[in-house]
């Protein structure tokens, strides 16, 4: 394995970050770190709740002072959450730890989100693919910045992905 602090998963929601992370915490001597419950432990809210109560910007906030917060930690997996590429500058980041970007196309992400949409403020089932379709023109470029390691993961189980991985870090 190369030297680095910490490996970061980034992309978008529906990517199986959180669950890539415990995969690979299984194999290497690395806490999960899950950044959507550490903000949700320090509001004493749900993701939907906070993002009803205080709206999005307050959100952000306290998502990137848990991101800075992880800077300091080390031999950590960073389940990250989707927006983490928006307000936060991963180019230091990048210098000392793997960033991987978890590559699904929009309608790979359809299938994996169209289960599991509750407690994702920013998505709803009507037009949830035209919604998936917006943020990833958006965002798909960013994550490629952010990142130092891109997975394309379109038709890949989560096993396979997890041994990709392993294979390169
Ligand atoms: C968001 C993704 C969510 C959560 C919040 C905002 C986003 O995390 O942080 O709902 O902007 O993409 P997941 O990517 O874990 O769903």
């Amino acid at each position: 394995m190369k030297v680095f602090n910490n490996i970061y998963l980034i992309g978008m929601m529906g990517s199986g970050k959180s669950s890539i992370s415990k995969l690979l915490s299984h194999e290497i001597n690395f806490k999960v770190r899950e950044m959507d419950e550490m903000i949700e432990e320090k509001f004493g809210k749900t993701i939907n709740d906070i993002f009803n109560e205080f709206g999005e910007s307050e959100f952000r906030i306290v998502e990137s002072l848990v991101l800075n917060s992880l800077n300091q930690e080390k031999m950590c997996i960073i389940s990250t959450g989707g927006g983490v590429i928006l307000e936060n500058d991963f180019n230091k980041i990048k210098k000392s730890n793997a960033v991987i970007y978890l590559k699904y196309s929009p309608k790979y992400l359809f299938l994996n989100l169209n289960k599991s949409i509750s407690n994702r403020p920013l998505l709803d089932e009507e037009n949830l693919l035209n919604k998936i379709n917006d943020l990833y023109k958006k965002r798909n470029l960013l994550y490629k910045r952010a990142s130092n390691i891109v997975i394309d993961c379109d038709g890949k189980n989560l096993e396979d992905i997890k041994i990709e991985i392993l294979n390169i870090i």
